[in-house]
């Protein structure tokens, strides 16, 4: 066994961290042989919902859980944390876009992000998942001068995997039969999935679908499946969400064994996208690390689509100037 690791879930008390923290303590997100500690951060009016959380946490008798910490003060739930999954936000409602919760939502992230700047690992690896992920992670990363802005990242992975399975659907394939899927930029309503690398059992995705499906059914379905999960649930994801989240760290932590994962990451510039944003990529995880697959063709069609994603997320940037540190 190895020595235990330090996770932080923030909205420890919310409906994503329901599903989220029993699966970290079971072991899908880091391993079999990797003992946890959960330190739990909410609200102080949440504090007894969460002390029911860590009740059930405690009656499952997980073997990796080597202790929880449930607390209402940020310095201490990333106190020393190698993980830190940024979950507590208010979620959306009917009608709503997610960067409607911009401002709402905007000042938990200035003060999470000197949290984990004085407290955290000097090696976390930080996943913002509150809405609006992207530019939630951009504040956070401004607001921690000390760590490198590598370790800020964003959830894209719900939209990637949301891909897979539309695809796989439509191809009559399994997900695990598809490589190469892209989403890029931000996660919203302009977010683009992009099949011209995709691969299904190795034939070309846009050779086995025809254009209109691609442009018509396949890109708005995706783009707008939170919406439509908020629509029919009467409350947005959760437990798809809690998965994606799991499937993001395992890929980080453990790698992608070369295959490519859609992360919200700082843009260092590639494919001429703003620098600092934080813009959904094509990466493939190794030893720790991501890297973004670069020369990637880019056709008209998909340029016009990564500029439109990209714009929104400079309008956000802009929105939130006076919290960038
Ligand atoms: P929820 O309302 O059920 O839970 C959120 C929890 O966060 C609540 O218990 C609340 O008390 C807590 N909280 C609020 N402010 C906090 C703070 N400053 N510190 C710690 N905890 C705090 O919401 P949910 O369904 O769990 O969703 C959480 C967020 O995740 C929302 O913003 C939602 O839009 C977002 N989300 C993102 C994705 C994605 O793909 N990136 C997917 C699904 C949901
Ligand atoms: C999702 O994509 O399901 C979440 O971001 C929730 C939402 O507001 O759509």
């Amino acid at each position: 066994m190895k020595a235990p690791v330090r996770v932080a879930i923030t909205g420890g008390a919310g409906q994503i961290a329901y599903s989220l923290a029993f699966r970290i303590a079971s072991g899908d997100m880091l391993g079999p042989d990797q003992p946890v500690i959960l330190q739990l951060l909410e609200i102080p009016p949440a504090m007894g919902a969460l002390e029911g959380v860590v009740m059930e946490l405690n009656d499952c008798a997980f073997p990796l859980v080597h202790g929880i910490v449930a607390t209402d003060d940020p310095n201490v739930a990333f106190k020393d944390a190698d993980y830190a999954l940024l979950v507590g936000a208010r979620p959306r409602g009917p009608g709503m876009e997610r960067k409607d919760l911009l401002q709402a939502n905007a000042q938990i992230f200035s003060v999470q992000g000197k949290a984990l700047n004085d407290h955290a690992s000097r090696d976390v690896k930080v996943l913002v998942v509150g809405n609006p992920a992207n530019t939630n992670a951009l504040i956070a990363r401004e607001n921690a001068p000390d760590l490198n802005p590598r370790q800020f990242t964003a959830m894209m992975r719900l939209d990637h995997n949301r891909a897979l399975s539309q695809l796989a659907e439509k191809t009559g394939k399994h997900t695990t039969d598809i490589d190469k899927m892209i989403v890029w930029g931000n996660h919203s309503a302009t977010q683009y999935p992009d099949l011209h690398h995709a691969t299904v059992a190795g034939e070309a995705a846009l050779g086995l679908v025809d254009q209109a499906w691609y442009e018509n059914d396949f890109i708005p379905v995706v783009q707008q499946r939170g919406a439509a999960i908020i629509k029919a649930r009467g409350a947005s994801s959760a437990a798809s969400a809690a998965s994606a989240a799991v499937d993001h760290m395992r890929s980080w932590a453990l790698g992608s064994n070369g295959g490519w994962v859609s992360m919200g990451v700082a843009s260092d510039g590639s494919y001429g996208v703003a620098e600092g944003i934080v813009y959904s990529y094509p990466c493939v995880c190794e030893n720790g690390d991501y890297t973004v697959v670069q020369g990637l063709e880019i056709n008209a069609f998909s340029q016009a689509r990564m500029d439109a994603t990209e714009q929104e997320l400079r309008e956000e940037r802009a929105a939130v100037e006076e919290l960038l540190g």
